[in-house]
């Protein structure tokens, strides 16, 4: 069945993604099986998607009723679930307005065209983007990521766009042009190897681009809606300190829609009219079947105690996966993270990794054989993105066969 399966794709499937050889049946909670039966710790949460984990009873739920009252709602008209979750979404931010798209790449298609919009009038259209970072597989999306890979073979990409190293105000600074409009930034890198940024940074960084008047553009598309314990990582970042920090807009998807698919932008009041009737829109954005899964996802994360939850437990992995790096040096070099968005820098010179792939590849394979769903990032980093309601005895569990692993490649 899984070989069958397997065969297909290679006929049928374009070959756009470098799979590993697992072909999933069914998912419960933390937990998944494959064809053949065999059952796996869910830790990778599908890259940061899998919110609630895997068939929630009360969002299959609220994705049947709603599938059975209203699926499609153009966005010529108006429905209550929309309104909702843009008030919803508005309240966990501030005033402004939220634009509905179906992805993350989208989301950041917005937050670019909402600056040219913005800078037009002026001829500004430069956006400053970190090394490194990830906006999605569009042409601007590709254009806006900091990492050359993803650009090789599109030429000529979207103009105007500038990297600079991360985390490093000066850098930004001294990239400023004349024609420079915003500066878009992810409050912790994903595909980077989860790095998040420093709060002097954020603060730095709202000063600057309010003294030279660019937008603040934050791609919460994989660090945000909880994982890092807050809503948005910025809010978890400067914790106490906030004060009235606010980007001027907010992208989001993956875990919005927990395996629905989906993407919102918040912007600001200031700049709700900048994308104007018009000027931007989406068939499918914001359809009923998705804002009702949003909107019920909120309420369980809000009544289930869940960003407290990704808080514990992130605190807990790390404290654990430290103790690892101890015993383990050669395995574990390094680990860095927020919440439940955990970044585990790895070694890789062992005799049992001789097929030439990445150590972070390696490691997950070996994994995989454990009973155990990671995300590898870069060439050496093993991320967790697990579920928000993940248990402690199920994080138990993960660095248990994490462990394990470590032991049997290292041998
Ligand atoms: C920070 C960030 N932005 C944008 C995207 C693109 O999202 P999507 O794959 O939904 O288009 C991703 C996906 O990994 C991401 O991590």
């Amino acid at each position: 069945m899984s070989q069958e399966i397997k065969d297909r794709f290679k006929q049928f499937v374009a070959p756009t993604y470098g799979r590993f050889p697992i072909t999933l049946d069914r998912g419960e909670g933390a937990y998944v099986w494959d064809t053949d039966g065999k059952r796996y710790l869910d830790l990778g949460g599908g890259i940061a998607v899998n919110c609630l984990g895997h068939s929630h009873p009360e969002i299959s739920q609220v994705l049947a009723e709603q599938s059975s009252r209203l699926m499609h709602c153009t966005n010529f008209y108006h429905f209550d679930g929309q309104a909702q979750l843009a008030e919803n979404l508005t309240k966990r931010l501030g005033q402004g307005r939220v634009f509905f798209c179906n992805s993350g790449a989208e989301s950041s298609e917005v937050m670019l065209k909402l600056s040219r919009r913005f800078g037009q009038a002026e001829g500004r259209f430069e956006i400053i983007t970190a090394d490194n970072s990830f906006h999605g597989r569009t042409m601007a999306g590709v254009s806006a990521s900091g990492q050359k890979k993803l650009k090789d073979g599109f030429a000529p990409l979207l103009d105007g766009f500038t990297h600079v190293p991360f985390n490093d105000l000066d850098a930004v600074r001294a990239a400023i042009t004349p024609a420079t409009v915003a500066v878009m930034i992810e409050g912790v890198q994903g595909e980077g190897g989860i790095r998040p940024v420093s709060a002097e940074y954020l603060f730095g960084l709202r000063a600057l681009c309010d003294e030279r008047n660019l937008l603040l553009l934050w791609d919460g598309v994989q660090c945000g809606h909880f994982r890092t314990g807050s809503f948005q990582s910025f809010q978890a970042i400067l914790g106490d300190r906030i004060g009235d920090f606010l980007p001027d807009a907010v992208g989001m998807a993956k875990s919005l829609g927990g395996g629905f698919p989906m993407g919102a932008v918040w912007i600001a009041e200031k700049h709700a009219d900048v994308l104007g009737p018009g000027t931007h829109g989406s068939t499918f954005g914001g359809n009923p079947l998705a804002c009702a899964v949003a909107n019920k996802i909120l309420e369980i994360i809000d009544r289930d105690g869940l960003a407290a939850n990704a808080n514990a437990l992130g605190q807990f992995f790390i404290n654990e996966l430290a103790k690892l790096r101890e015993k383990y040096p050669e395995a574990i070099r390094e680990v860095r993270g927020h919440g439940l968005m955990i970044g585990i820098e790895m070694g890789g010179d062992f005799d049992s990794f001789d097929d030439g792939k990445p150590a972070a590849v390696q490691w997950v394979s070996a994994l995989h054989e454990a009973g155990m769903l990671t995300i590898p990032a870069g060439s050496s980093v093993v991320r967790f993105l697990p579920p928000l309601n993940l248990t402690q005895e199920e994080a138990q569990a993960g660095l248990a066969l994490f462990e394990q692993t470590i032991q049997k490649v290292i041998a």
